[in-house]
């Protein structure tokens, strides 16, 4: 996947903000426009992961988001080289067209459990769920794969019928990642996944993120504002702030030798 020069907004911007791209926070001091993702370039390459950390503010729920078409970007192209050989800008793409992008070629697992879940349905029918909205109808199929999903994710057989809401919130991250990977999909956001979490249970969760990633193959864009995820996970990390990227390359060389004065600071807190 690529990204080109995103650009997502909120308000119309003015002669002052549009002619100064580094603006404080993004928000614009004369007009209050708020520049959440400010010509934003990208590559994600095949099996990678890619981790995007910056402080809270800095756009990165809103790249994701406007990735995974939940919010409309302003401006800017996203192509997917397994998707029309990457000559369509899936931004741009029909609401057909992104319905069959978000249930076949992409999984996004929420900060928000709530968000990404239905917490009164089964787990088994959340993860059914994803594999109906991809054209599957027979319901043995679909009960056999559910529960080898949620298997991989360490959710016992037996509580595949209680719902999300009384599971913990580890719990809950399990199936909204047994969800997001149920088509298979070759690209997987996921956003913040184990903030909040106790820090064990964190290890857990990471632990199996990054085992699927090694069996499937995904390429994964992990968004954290947690120095130490981004190190155990990313292979190259992007370094957000106010809605721009200050800098990125491979994750190591981030780690040891920081250019930018703000990942100076991040790199430091983290010693
Ligand atoms: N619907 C909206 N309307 C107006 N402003 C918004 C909206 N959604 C996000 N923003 C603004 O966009 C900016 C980026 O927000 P975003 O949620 O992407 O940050 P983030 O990096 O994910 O932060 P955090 O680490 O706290 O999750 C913020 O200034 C936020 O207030
Ligand atoms: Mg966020
Ligand atoms: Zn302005």
């Amino acid at each position: 996947m690529e990204g080109k020069h995103i650009t997502v907004r909120f308000g119309e911007g003015c002669d002052y903000c549009r002619s100064h791209p580094e603006i404080e926070r993004g928000r614009c001091p004369k007009c209050h426009t708020i520049w959440a993702v400010r010509d934003v370039s990208f590559q994600l390459f095949p099996g990678e992961i890619l981790g995007i950390v910056g402080e809270s503010g800095s756009g990165k729920s809103t790249l994701l988001r406007a990735l995974y078409f939940d919010r409309p970007a302003t401006s800017g192209e996203a192509h997917i080289s397994l998707y029309h050989q990457g000559q369509v800008n899936i931004l741009q793409a029909s609401s057909q067209q992104k319905r069959y992008l978000r249930n076949h070629l992409m999984g996004m697992v929420y900060q928000n459990p709530m968000l990404g879940l239905r917490m009164g349905l089964s787990s088994g029918a959340n993860v059914a769920e994803k594999l109906i909205a991809a054209g599957n109808r027979n319901a043995g199929e679909m009960i056999g794969r559910s529960q080898q999903l949620l298997r991989h994710v360490e959710i016992p057989v037996e509580r595949m019928k209680e719902a999300p809401a009384v599971f913990s919130g580890g719990m809950q991250q399990r199936v909204q990642i047994s969800k997001a990977t149920a088509n298979n999909p070759p690209i997987l956001f996921l956003d913040e996944v184990t903030t909040g979490l106790d820090l064990s249970v964190q290890a857990k969760v990471l632990d199996l993120i990054r085992s699927i990633q090694k069996e499937l193959g995904i390429a994964m864009m992990v968004v954290s504002h947690d120095l130490a995820v981004i190190r155990m996970m990313a292979d190259r990390t992007m370094v957000m702030l106010g809605g721009r990227v200050v800098e990125e390359g491979l994750t190591d060389q981030i780690l040891e030798d920081p250019i930018h004065e703000y990942t100076q600071t991040l790199v430091s807190s983290l010693l």
